[in-house]
């Protein structure tokens, strides 16, 4: 295994140092490191942050490899500076069973290019009927611990309730995408001024912010953990905030667009702006930016929803909702919360390993730590070209525009996944 010497690199923002990667760790941590055998870095001007950690990826396979395979998804994955991504449940067949998640886990470990921990359903086929195999899941070799519909809301309050209890015995997590479906019915874009003037129809705010009112209330009456998956509104900011004033165990996720998109661009009747759960408005952001901040959000996720061309490019109607988010979160983190680096650190990767469990991750580059991290060029800047992205798809919403921020190199176990800015398989 090579050794690396990552010279006059700032750990997380702190004065440069060097760091030593030996056999999977960071061996040792200082000035002046010498170590002949290793390989030599000049990270002059980088930031090494622990490597990211994504709770809310959808890779497509099985079923769709088209649109995205575990491989490319990890490789995406390991160009943004990701070391851990969890992989959502609604593939096809669905990660309902002992036997799809130890598929996915198995695929993510031959890439090699990230650690890929499958989540797995809440309900058979994502109907929202019946509890899914969840004891079988959480035993089996993937050793499952989130638990999610995503793409759908588990609806049912006693289903809910049911898997909330359920996953208490092994402290697993249920991740809830909270849409009130009858509210939401034939929805095209958010409820407001916009959806009035363009003549679609509207996704209303109050559709999340109830199912998160009930689900905080279900989750402390049986005192497990829940998790809410892509808040978007001002509401649903306040509804958790009360929440976890009272000590709910209630974990919440904010994506890159919803940060930074408004509802406005639904305008251009561009299909590449249509997600789950809308674009929303400016006032929006700004509370979600603020809880971010303060603690009431506790992770950036990047919902990463890779589509096919004809899923994408047709009529605003048919369209899929979602859009591409690994090989662009940290450029809009850092446009959005500039150079933060130890909020951008706890919000991308300790919070996000310690909500999956994910124990060898987000941790801070120190002696003794597995080495999984990346590092940063905060000041270079990019032009994002569909055409150049590792994903299988192409549905960017940022598609030429300048971000700030580079990737030149992640390390998973002391591997390189990426060095100059180029994956390395
Ligand atoms: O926009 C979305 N796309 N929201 C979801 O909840 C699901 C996702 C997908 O699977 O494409
Ligand atoms: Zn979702």
């Amino acid at each position: 295994m090579t050794a690396y010497l990552i010279r006059n690199v700032s750990v997380v923002g702190a004065e440069p140092t060097d760091l030593l990667i030996r056999d999977g760790l960071v061996a040792e941590a200082g000035a002046g490191l010498t170590a002949p055998d290793a390989t030599v870095l000049d990270a002059t001007g980088l930031v090494a942050l622990p490597g990211l950690v994504d709770l809310h990826t959808h890779l497509r396979e099985p079923g769709r490899e088209d649109a995205e395979t575990v491989e490319s998804g990890s490789r995406a994955a390991a160009l943004g500076g990701y070391t851990a991504v969890c992989a959502m449940a609604n593939t096809s067949p669905v990660a309902d069973t002992a036997g799809v998640v130890e598929q996915v886990w198995r695929l993510g470990r031959e890439a090699g290019l990230v650690d890929v921990q499958p989540i797995g359903a809440v309900t058979v086929g994502l109907a929202g009927e019946r509890l899914a195999e969840l004891g079988a899941m959480a035993d089996s070799a993937a050793r499952v611990r989130i638990f999610s519909d995503d793409g759908h809301c588990v609806a049912d309050p006693r289903l809910m309730r049911r898997a909330l209890e359920y996953v208490k015995a092994f402290d697993g997590v249920v991740a809830q995408h909270a849409e009130e479906p009858r509210l939401t019915e034939g929805a095209q874009m958010h409820e407001g001024e916009v959806s009035t003037r363009l003549g679609l129809a509207g996704w209303p705010a109050v559709a999340e912010e109830a199912i998160i009112a009930r689900d905080v209330l279900l989750a402390e009456h049986v005192g497990s953990r829940l998790h809410i998956c892509h808040v978007s509104t001002a509401g649903s900011v306040e509804v958790l905030r009360q929440a976890k004033t009272r000590g709910v165990r209630v974990t919440a996720e904010v994506t890159p667009h919803h940060l930074l998109l408004t509802d406005e661009k639904a305008a251009s009747y561009d299909p590449v702006f249509k997600v789950n759960p809308p674009l929303r408005t400016a006032t929006d952001i700004a509370a979600l930016r603020a809880a971010l901040a303060d603690g009431v959000i506790d992770i950036i996720a990047t919902d990463h929803a890779p589509h096919a061309v004809e899923d994408k490019e047709c009529e605003w109607a048919y369209a899929r909702p979602g859009m591409l988010g690994l090989e662009t979160a940290l450029s809009i983190a850092l446009d959005v919360l500039g150079p933060q680096w130890d909020l951008i650190a706890e919000r991308m990767s300790r919070a996000p390993a310690r909500i999956a469990g994910l124990d060898s991750h987000g941790l801070d580059p120190a002696p003794g730590v597995p080495a999984n991290l990346t590092l940063v060029d905060p000041a270079a800047r990019r032009v994002i070209e569909p055409a150049e992205l590792a994903s299988r798809s192409r549905n960017t919403p940022y598609a030429r525009m300048t971000l700030p921020g580079r990737i030149v190199a992640t390390f998973l176990r002391g591997e390189p996944t990426v060095l100059d800015g180029k994956a390395v398989k």
